[in-house]
């Protein structure tokens, strides 16, 4: 396919912080209108495993780098594959939510994950989640929409979430992690977590799963 090609096809991007309800909601708005769906977070996610697995610490950036850019990484549907290996559910850990942050924060890595994430947009269009979708990664996109929730109805959200999961969790160790992790997110240096330019922003403190995907494709059938 050629860039033009390539840029004519639409976007739309969902980022906020953690726990906002992107996962659930940027999943379901691709499903309702056929496109694909890019959770970059799982990208990070699965660099923080990678780290921790080899015992890289986060401020080695040239190991840290050299092991992401090595990573051979795939996702299929709801699966991550990392060197062949299903890491599905051990992305899905607090420890791991932890760590990608702090590997998110490396220059190099976020350079090394670029054209991956870009790879996922294919015909007839692609939801991406994340933190800096419509900033860095997609400023072309149709529709760009920043989610947001109170704290404490995210870490209540990723409370349940984590127990469903089989996983143990404490509300109050989890509401700590998720604020330091969006602090971390919102101040680093590189791609900071941010509104994009002319991004919608809802707050889906008060709001179903079905009212968030509805006003996000009223909002595309209008863009
Ligand atoms: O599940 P949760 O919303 O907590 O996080 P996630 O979307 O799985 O992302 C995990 C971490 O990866 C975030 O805390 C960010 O530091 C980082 N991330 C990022 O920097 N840029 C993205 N586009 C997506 C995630």
């Amino acid at each position: 396919m050629t860039v033009m090609t390539v840029m004519t096809i639409p976007v739309i991007t969902i980022d906020g912080p953690s726990a906002s309800g992107k996962g659930t909601v940027a999943a379901r708005v691709a499903e309702r209108l056929g496109f694909h769906y890019l959770d970059s977070g799982a990208l990070y996610r699965a660099a923080a495993v990678a780290s921790i697995h080899a015992g890289i610490d986060p401020q080695d950036e040239p190991r840290l780098v050299e092991r992401v850019r090595s990573l051979q990484l795939r996702c299929a549907g709801e699966r991550v594959l990392m060197d062949g290996e299903d890491v599905s559910a051990a992305i899905r850990t607090e420890e791991a939510g932890v760590r990608s942050s702090q590997v998110a924060a490396v220059p190099g890595v976020r350079a090394a994950l670029l054209d991956l994430q870009r790879g996922f947009l294919q015909a007839p269009g692609l939801v991406a989640d994340g933190r800096d979708m419509g900033t860095v990664v997609f400023p072309q996109a149709r529709l760009k929409v920043f989610l947001t929730a109170s704290a404490l109805i995210r870490a209540q959200r990723r409370h349940k979430q984590l127990i469903e999961k089989g996983f143990s969790a404490n509300l109050d160790a989890l509401l700590r992690d998720l604020q330091e992790r969006d602090e971390r997110d919102r101040s680093r240096a590189v791609a900071p977590l941010a509104a994009a330019p002319g991004a919608r922003e809802i707050d889906s403190s008060t709001l179903t799963i079905v009212q968030v995907v509805d006003q996000i494709l009223r909002w595309y059938a209008q863009a």
